[in-house]
């Protein structure tokens, strides 16, 4: 390529003009769509409100692989509200075009347009989730969530076979009550089998360094159990605080990176990396519910991943009062009966929230049905009937006769 030649005095002046280009493009896309009026649209939608009183905001993380794309789009409608943030990944197994048609239909679905609060990461690459590489990539969302907008209180880590159980403003809704700090993860230090399964024996992830996923390598040499930090473990799937997680990146702490490579050698470390994080830090041990809100279904014995769910497990799965439950196959029929029955979510549609007032039903009908007819206010949630299930969940997980079953028990 030719170098540009321009004089120092024209160089400076072309830096300073796009210097301010960039400035006023990167403030515009970081505080997004919710935080100002779109007059484009004709429409003034309430700026995102964060006092003592209003909802939090979540930072969503959802992950998905090869022929995910679609999944991840209804789980995204699914999911969506206006104050919250989105980050979508799809991994190195899905084709390139598979990813820039999930672009493409992100920055085509005229709500998302209006509020900004959507990114999908361009840049693909192999990750694994039975090995390190997926700690790797959501810590590297979280990066992203927090450098995008430092404005969201919690992480939540979602896999395209995820799905709600509860409306978004059934979740923010609980969520207000509560104090900023907690940390939804299941944790515990009784390691059983899994001490030599997992921690004694040495393995190596390609996904770290090659462009594709490929098998773990396992190293046939073991080693001792560590004595310089005690090992959690739990579920993989986590809700986590915005200050925690900016421990795990940006902290001056060197556990959180002492550990990180030390998980690299470690077969399904994202089952245990968060936990031994936080079980270990002083300042945030005491802030852990030891639960992760999801619905799962074990087989008998159970296998490395829970069963797919189905109309079979609808009854049960309302019952667990968890407001997200996995796995789904794609479009199972017991989605459809979610969608209708809780959601109150049309297809194609974004889920039903007070911050637009149209009926579902009557979306159907208008042209460009993604848009709204009639705004409501952001930073007002209406709980419907699962906000009562949540919230009983919550309080027994909080106010537990034994408080110290979510403390972690070294
Ligand atoms: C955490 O809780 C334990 C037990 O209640 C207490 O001894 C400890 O001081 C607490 N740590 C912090 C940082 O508050
Ligand atoms: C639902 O899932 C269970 C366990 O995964 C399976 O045994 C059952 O056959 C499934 N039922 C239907 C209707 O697909």
């Amino acid at each position: 390529m030719r170098p540009l030649k321009l004089s120092p005095r024209i160089g400076i002046l072309v830096f300073v003009v796009a210097a301010f280009i960039l400035a006023i493009l990167s403030h515009a896309f970081l505080r997004g769509g919710a935080w100002a009026s779109n007059q484009n649209l004709g429409i003034v939608v309430k700026a995102l409100q964060k006092g003592p009183g209003d909802p939090p905001v979540f930072a969503y993380w959802i992950s998905g692989t090869g022929g995910e794309g679609q999944k991840m789009l209804r789980l995204l409608k699914a999911v969506y509200h206006p104050r919250n943030r989105y980050l979508l990944h799809l991994d190195a197994d899905s084709s390139a075009l598979e990813r820039s048609k999930l672009a493409r239909s992100v920055q085509t679905e005229s709500v998302f347009k209006t509020f900004r609060n959507v990114d999908v990461i361009g840049q693909s690459y192999a990750v694994d989730r039975t090995g390190p590489s997926v700690i790797g990539a959501t810590l590297h969302g979280a990066a992203i969530l927090l450098r995008v907008n430092a404005d969201w209180d919690w992480f939540v880590t979602l896999s395209a076979s995820d799905y709600p159980l509860v409306t978004q403003d059934d979740l923010l809704h609980v969520f207000t009550s509560l104090p900023r700090n907690l940390n939804f993860i299941d944790h515990t230090s009784d390691l059983g089998w899994k001490e030599f399964d997992r921690f004694d024996r040495i393995i190596v992830d390609p996904s770290l360094y090659m462009d594709k996923k490929s098998q773990l390598l396992i190293s046939s040499g073991t080693r001792k159990t560590p004595d310089a930090f005690k090992i959690f473990t739990g579920s993989p799937w986590v809700i986590l605080s915005r200050d925690f997680l900016d421990h795990c990146i940006h902290g001056s702490d060197n556990l959180p990176r002492k550990l990180l490579m030390y998980f690299a050698n470690v077969a399904y470390s994202i089952e245990s990396y968060f936990q031994t994080v936080i079980c270990n830090s002083p300042e945030f041990q005491n802030t852990t519910v030891n639960n992760d809100l999801r619905y799962f279904v074990w087989d008998n014995p159970p296998g490395l991943e829970p069963l797919f769910l189905n109309r079979s497990h609808y009854k049960t799965m309302i019952k667990s009062k968890a407001p997200f439950a996995r796995k789904f196959m794609e479009d199972d029929p017991v989605l459809r009966k979610v969608d209708k029955k809780i959601l109150k979510r049309a297809p194609n549609e974004v889920g039903f929230g007070q911050w637009c007032l149209d009926q579902p039903a009557n979306k159907k009908m208008k042209l460009d049905s993604s848009s709204c007819s009639n705004w409501g206010n952001i930073n007002v949630v209406q709980p419907g009937p699962s906000a009562a299930r949540l919230r009983s969940l919550v309080t027994e997980l909080i106010t537990e006769e034994t408080p110290y079953s979510n403390q972690c028990k070294f």
